[in-house]
């Protein structure tokens, strides 16, 4: 976790997949899912981020990410401190 005057941010990192450059802009929107013959099996809606960043946006906050391809992801949460 990181503070600084206005507002906190938790890493929320995993040694997954990870996420492809080209890939990155997509995954907060609503339905987007990278692999779709993989996505039937797995069951997910592609709407987890969109809605995670729907409510940090309602608190004035935002969800970005970082990844690397086979190595992991880093999602960065930042919301405004009251
Ligand atoms: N930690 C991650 N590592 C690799 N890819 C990810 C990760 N999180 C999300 N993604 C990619 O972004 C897509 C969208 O993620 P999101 O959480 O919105 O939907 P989902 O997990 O597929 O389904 P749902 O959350 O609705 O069950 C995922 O299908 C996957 O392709
Ligand atoms: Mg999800």
């Amino acid at each position: 976790m990181q503070r600084t005057n206005d507002a906190v941010t938790v890493k929320i990192i995993d040694t997954g997949m990870g996420i492809a450059r080209a890939h990155l802009p997509l995954v907060f929107d609503r339905f987007w899912r990278a692999d779709v013959n993989r996505a039937n099996e797995s069951g997910g809606l592609g709407l987890g981020l969109a809605i995670a960043q729907s409510i940090a946006r309602s608190h004035r906050g935002e969800i970005k990410v970082d990844s690397q391809l086979h190595l992991g992801s880093c999602f960065h949460v930042k919301l405004p401190l009251a």
